[in-house]
């Protein structure tokens, strides 16, 4: 069974993107089999691995999730033998509102990875979903689907705002949706070494959330945001950079977490899902989203509410 890791964070431009690509693309160069599902209506993490969104109209994860096209017909290769990626589509957005009808909205990428798994023909080691920066179904389905979610934080002011109400509706969906659900960690991401304020979110955020945050601390380096531009990710496009460096380390903390035995995934400490950062800012927001939502086809599904 793979390992199924969303990055996810409802922030957009923290890392997630960037994060999704190039740790699935180091993890790759460890030649283990990775897919990267881009589950973002804008396709970034699609485009950013070269491929052109206009040559798979009609077999894409949106087909997946909204025809349930079996997702190994949506699989295509990019530049790295152990890399596939299931593209995005511009329609992506419109998903969120088609899938409010259907029957077991919030199963579908679910039940396409338990299809894949069960079906003959390719089987991966690691599966990461690239998160559109939102609280909607999309990112519903991605933590439903997963046994983890690692979340980029940008090495920013407010970096941790909108953190508690990320983990509160992690853990609505641990309790209803998915019990599998289990944090793999925070990684800080566009560190300037030069900038104070980087420095002290760097501190703060390692003294309130301890081993759950990754030791790699992602730089800001141009490399990283050159290579999308041209269809690679940065360990193909300049594999010195410090952040090809970087995303190696990560990929290596990541593997050991998840592969390390019982000792490294005890490390993991889910228990950072402490009340005192969910209390911090209990929101009412994930809440009135999944409502919003409106109850489910799929009976004595709950959202955590026991
Ligand atoms: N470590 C980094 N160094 C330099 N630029 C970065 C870095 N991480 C992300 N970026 C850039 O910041 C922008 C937002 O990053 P992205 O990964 O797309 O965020 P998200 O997916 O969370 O919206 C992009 O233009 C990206 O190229
Ligand atoms: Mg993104």
């Amino acid at each position: 069974m793979a390992n199924i890791i969303a990055i996810a964070n409802q922030k957009g431009g923290v890392g997630k993107t960037t994060t999704a690509v190039n740790l699935a693309a180091s993890v790759a160069a460890a030649e283990k089999k990775v897919l990267l599902v881009d589950l973002d209506p804008q396709g970034n993490a699609s485009s950013g691995l070269g491929l052109d969104k206009a040559l798979f109209p009609d077999k894409n994860i949106y087909h997946v999730l909204i025809d349930e096209l079996p997702i190994r017909e949506a699989i295509y290769p990019t530049g790295l033998e152990f890399l596939k990626v299931c593209p995005s589509d511009n329609n992506l957005s419109g998903a969120e509102i088609e899938l409010v009808q259907a029957i077991a909205r919030e199963l579908r990428l679910k039940n396409a990875f338990e299809e894949l798994e069960r079906s003959e023909g390719i089987k991966f080691d690691y599966i990461f979903i690239d998160c559109p920066p939102s609280l909607g179904l999309l990112t519903l389905n991605a933590l439903t689907a997963a046994n983890y979610y690692l979340i980029p934080l940008q090495c920013e002011y407010y970096a941790m705002e909108g953190l508690g109400q990320f983990l509160h509706t992690a853990e609505l969906i641990r309790k209803g949706l998915n019990k599998k659900l289990q944090q793999l960690g925070i990684v800080l991401t566009m560190f300037d070494s030069r900038n104070n304020l980087s420095r002290q979110v760097v501190t703060e955020v390692k003294s309130h959330f301890k081993s759950t945050v990754f030791d790699t601390v992602i730089p800001r380096n141009v490399k990283l945001s050159e290579s999308p531009s041209h269809g690679k990710p940065v360990l193909l496009y300049d594999i010195s950079s410090t952040g090809s460096q970087s995303y190696l380390n990560l990929a290596q903390e990541v593997i050991r977490r998840l592969e390390g035995g019982d000792k490294a995934v005890e490390k993991i400490e889910t228990k950072i899902l402490t009340e005192e950062v969910i209390s911090d800012e209990l929101p009412e927001i994930p809440i009135e989203v999944l409502n919003d939502i409106g109850p489910t086809e799929k009976k004595g599904v709950e959202y955590g509410n026991p």
